[in-house]
């Protein structure tokens, strides 16, 4: 079983038969966000992409109040550790393996500052994370790159959660080209419409998605949930 659940931008909460793990928890200040912080309860992992304030977000609040471990990039548990949480580094390329799931830090190419404290820079990453038999790649903020056609010959991806806003991140046309090279089952949009500046029609590169390649789109609407 996994359920993931969007609550806008590039949060999602993942749950699996292991444990619940939060993802880019950018909340208060995000106003297409369906929850508040102090709603999520019972997290395992907070689990980061990379350092700007849209990802980062009430990491140090929701793991403070739930006990939840940060799992991020060196420089971002260091920042972490300080702020008082419980922390795991992990480097870009490297993975472990937690109570709630294998989580491994890949290439994306974006910028580095880590907003909530300027003295560190870190790694922008995506995130892939391996749990009852089923693969998850989460891209964070990255350009499409030629690491993504590497990504899809290494895994069998069950679910990507891609961004598609453009500006910040690929649009919708570099999306469209990962998923033709991670060919995932199921790929869910994300980084989009939170702002007027990344605004997209989320419905028509589902079309795109669904009718040039063979795996499926879920647009979500913050809150909702898919399982696959
Ligand atoms: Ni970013």
């Amino acid at each position: 079983m996994a359920r993931l659940t969007w609550h806008a931008h590039s949060c999602f909460e993942y749950q699996t038969t292991h444990g619940k793990i939060l993802i880019d928890p950018f909340l208060s200040d995000n106003p297409k966000a369906d929850v508040s912080p102090d709603e999520l309860d019972q997290i395992d992992a907070i689990v980061l992409s990379h350092g700007h304030g849209d990802h980062w977000g009430d990491t140090v609040s929701i793991a403070k109040r739930t006990g939840a471990l940060v799992v991020a990039a060196y420089e971002l548990a260091q920042l972490a550790m300080e702020q008082g949480c419980e922390a795991h580094p992990l480097a870009c390329g490297g993975g472990h393996e937690f109570p709630f799931g294998h989580v491994k830090l890949v290439p994306a190419a974006h910028g580095s500052m880590t907003e909530a404290d300027p003295k560190y820079s870190t790694t922008a990453c995506g995130i892939v994370i391996t749990a009852d038999e089923r693969v998850l790649y989460h891209a964070g903020d990255t350009a499409l790159t030629a690491d993504i056609q590497l990504l899809g010959r290494l895994y069998a991806f069950d679910c990507a959660c891609l961004p598609i806003g453009d500006n910040f991140t690929m649009g919708p046309d570099d999306a469209l080209h990962a998923v033709k090279f991670l060919e995932p089952k199921l790929v869910v949009p994300m980084h989009y419409d939170t702002f007027d500046l990344i605004a997209q029609d989320a419905e028509a590169w589902k079309a795109r998605v669904e009718g040039e390649t063979s795996t499926q789109c879920a647009v979500l609407t913050p809150g909702e949930s898919v399982d696959f």
